[in-house]
C-alpha cells in the first residue's frame, strides 16, 4: 500500500482511520515476521510445529512487542526440543514456560530437556493430572507472557487432569482468540476416554461447556492430527464433528465401541511424563 494513500485516509473518516491503523499495524507487523494468519494481534507471535512420529502439535507463541519477546511452548516433544530451542534462539525469543495439556501416553514431553538445555524455563501441567512440575495451574488461572496470556480451562475427559489453554478475551489479546485444545477436541474428532481416568461423559460434558461456549470464530488448535488438517475452528467443529455434533448417549456409545489398541509408548510414557520427562529415560 502507497504511503501517500495511507497518509491521506487518515484524514477521510473515522471508519477510515480505523483501517488505516490496522493496515499500518499490519505492515510493521509484517516488517517484523511476527504477522500470521491465524490471528490480528500485532503483539502475537505464533507458530505450529510438528513431531511426525507422534503426530504431535507443538506451540511457540510469543509478545514480540515486549521488549524481552517472553515466549512459551505448549505440548513440545522430547524428540524435537533441539529443533524447537534453535527456533527460538533464531528469532530472539526468551522462553519463559514450556506447557502440557495432559500427561501423554504416545510420546515423552519435552519439558523435562528443555529445563535441562534451557535453565530458567518453568514447566507448567495441571495440578489435576497429579504430575510434578514447576507450576501446577488450575481452572481460571492466567499464564501469563509479556502483556498475553493463556486462560486454563479444566476439560477433563481424555484424562481426569486435561486442561485446555485459551488465548485472553480482551481487545489487546489476540483476535480471534485460539483454543490448544490438547487430546479432548480433535479436529473432526477427540481423544480415547478408555484410560488414565478417562471419560466419555465427562470428555462430552468438558467440550460443550469449556470449547463451544468460545466465541464461534475461535481457532481449535489440538494436540495431534492424523489426517492432514492443522487448525479448525469452534463454529466448524459444532456443526462437523463426527462424534460430538452427537448427543451424549449417543456420543458414549460410539466412545465404548472403538476397540483401540493401547499406544506403543504409553509403559515409557506415562511415568516419564508424569515427571514431566525429567526421568531417565535412556535404560
Ligand atoms: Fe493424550
Amino acid at each position: 500500500m502507497p504511503i501517500q494513500f495511507i497518509r491521506s485516509s487518515l484524514f477521510a473518516s473515522p471508519k477510515n482511520l480505523l483501517r488505516t491503523l490496522f493496515l499500518v499495524t499490519k505492515l510493521r507487523s509484517l516488517a517484523m515476521g511476527s504477522y500470521t494468519a491465524s490471528s490480528q494481534s500485532s503483539k502475537l507471535f505464533f507458530r505450529q510445529l510438528f513431531e511426525k512420529d507422534s503426530s504431535t502439535y507443538t506451540y511457540l507463541l510469543a509478545d514480540v512487542s515486549h521488549p524481552d519477546k517472553p515466549a512459551l511452548l505448549i505440548d513440545p516433544v522430547d524428540k524435537t526440543v533441539d529443533r524447537d530451542l534453535s527456533l527460538v534462539k533464531e528469532l530472539g525469543l526468551k522462553l519463559i514456560y514450556a506447557l502440557n495439556t495432559h500427561v501423554h501416553a504416545d510420546h515423552i514431553t519435552g519439558t523435562g530437556l528443555i529445563k535441562t538445555k534451557s535453565p530458567g524455563v518453568k514447566s507448567i501441567i495441571s495440578k489435576a493430572s497429579g504430575s510434578k512440575a514447576d507450576i501446577l495451574v488450575e481452572p481460571g488461572d492466567k499464564v501469563s507472557f509479556g502483556d498475553l496470556f493463556l486462560e486454563v480451562r479444566a476439560t477433563p475427559g481424555h484424562t481426569l487432569g486435561c486442561v485446555t489453554y485459551v488465548t485472553g478475551d480482551g481487545l489487546d489479546q489476540p483476535q480471534p482468540r485460539m483454543a490448544f485444545t490438547g487430546d479432548v477436541l480433535l479436529i473432526r474428532g477427540c481423544g480415547r476416554t478408555d484410560f488414565q481416568g478417562g471419560s466419555s461423559v465427562q470428555l462430552y460434558k468438558s467440550v460443550h461447556s469449556q470449547i463451544f461456549t468460545l466465541p464461534k470464530d475461535t481457532l481449535i488448535y489440538p494436540a495431534h492430527d492424523y489426517k492432514g488438517f492443522s487448525v479448525s475452528t469452534v463454529e466448524e467443529e459444532m456443526l462437523y464433528n463426527p462424534r460430538l455434533t452427537k448427543n451424549q448417549e449417543t456420543f458414549k456409545g460410539i466412545m465404548e465401541n472403538l476397540n483401540l489398541a493401547y499406544p506403543k509408548m504409553m509403559g515409557i510414557a506415562v511415568p516419564a511424563n508424569m515427571v514431566c520427562g525429567l526421568q531417565d529415560t535412556t535404560s
